[in-house]
């Protein structure tokens, strides 16, 4: 199978480059801009044109989409360019998908739900309504791909982290080294996702796909707070006095649920997954981050 990633300098995408190691498939990485000592074959997701071109080339069966617009808060003053990389440019690769006949997975988000808050884990039924900018590109994103009428699965996950790239559990690394306390929000609760599982996910899923959308993340249910701390531990930082906090002091332009849980029966039952716990896959995080 010729499988072409989108945004393989991104999280999601450098661990696809790991996951295509064990993999007899030929992988075609991408991304906007090259990266020194990677090899990436330059794509412009937003050129439909450059698109087809590359799909037609290299006789591309299928698409793994991990390129995105992914800053929540500035998204909220970048309307057009969120749009434009979230609902547009896959509305693109659906599209040279729907012409060849080929497969597009494509992940999204939690983020497009919000608005109506709800306190149990959240099924891939329920309907979307972002509370902001980022969400609704998202879902719009989510929609023109069901449209285009190509074979696709959506893969909503949500608090991403990995070795690559700038995230969370690697701020909060840096952060609890360096800092004597800190101040974290305890109100908000989801599943951290660690992007080297999902990457394992999406192979299994390339390999005898099932059309439609699920959800992923780890397995569990933690605080930002709770999320900090164990990152602080596997991490060796013990100096730091980490506290819980309400989000009200961490005003922010995007609302976000205080529980923002996906429900991952539909996932493991299509596909035979199992998915690690969180902290299992947080601790093989920064061991490899760290060495120790
Ligand atoms: N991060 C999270 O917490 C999170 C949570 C839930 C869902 N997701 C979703 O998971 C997916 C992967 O996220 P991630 O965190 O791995 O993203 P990421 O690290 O931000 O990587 C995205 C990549 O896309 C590239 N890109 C930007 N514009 C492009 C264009 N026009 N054409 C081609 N590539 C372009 C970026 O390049 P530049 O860096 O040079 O712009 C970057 O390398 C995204 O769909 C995201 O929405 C992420």
């Amino acid at each position: 199978m010729n499988i072409l990633v989108t945004g393989a300098n991104g999280q999601l995408g450098n661990e696809m480059r790991i996951v295509s190691r064990e993999s007899t498939d030929n992988w075609i990485f991408t991304d906007v801009i090259g990266t020194e000592g990677q090899q990436t074959v330059i794509l412009d997701i937003t050129d439909i044109e450059a698109v087809r071109r590359i799909v037609s080339e290299n006789n591309v069966d299928a698409i793994v989409n991990c390129a995105a617009y992914t800053n929540v808060d500035a998204a909220e003053s970048n309307f057009e360019l969120a749009e434009r990389l979230n609902a547009d440019a896959p509305e693109n690769l659906a599209k040279a998908m729907q012409e060849t006949g080929g497969l597009l997975v494509h992940i999204s988000t939690d983020y497009v739900f919000g608005k109506e808050p709800y306190n149990t884990p959240c099924t891939e039924d329920r309907e979307g309504t972002p509370t902001g900018v980022y969400g609704l590109t998202k879902l719009n994103g989510e929609r023109k791909i069901i449209e285009s009428g190509a074979k696709y699965v959506i893969i909503r996950t949500a608090w991403l982290y990995s070795e690559f790239g700038r995230n969370f559990c690697k701020t909060m690394m840096n952060l609890t080294a360096t800092k004597s306390e800190l101040n974290v929000v305890f109100d908000q609760c989801g599943t951290p996702t660690y992007a080297l599982d999902l990457a394992k996910a999406i192979a299994v899923i390339l390999r005898n796909p099932v059309e439609g959308i699920y959800h992923y993340s780890n397995e569990g249910v933690c605080s930002w707070f709770d999320f900090t701390k164990m990152i602080a531990q596997y991490a060796g930082n013990t100096s730091c006095d980490i506290r819980p906090c309400h989000s009200s002091e961490f005003p922010s332009p995007v609302t976000r649920p205080s529980y923002s849980v996906l429900d991952k029966t539909k996932i493991k039952r299509t596909f035979g997954l199992t998915i690690p716990y969180w902290t299992d896959s947080l601790q093989i995080c920064i061991k490899n981050l760290t060495g120790k």
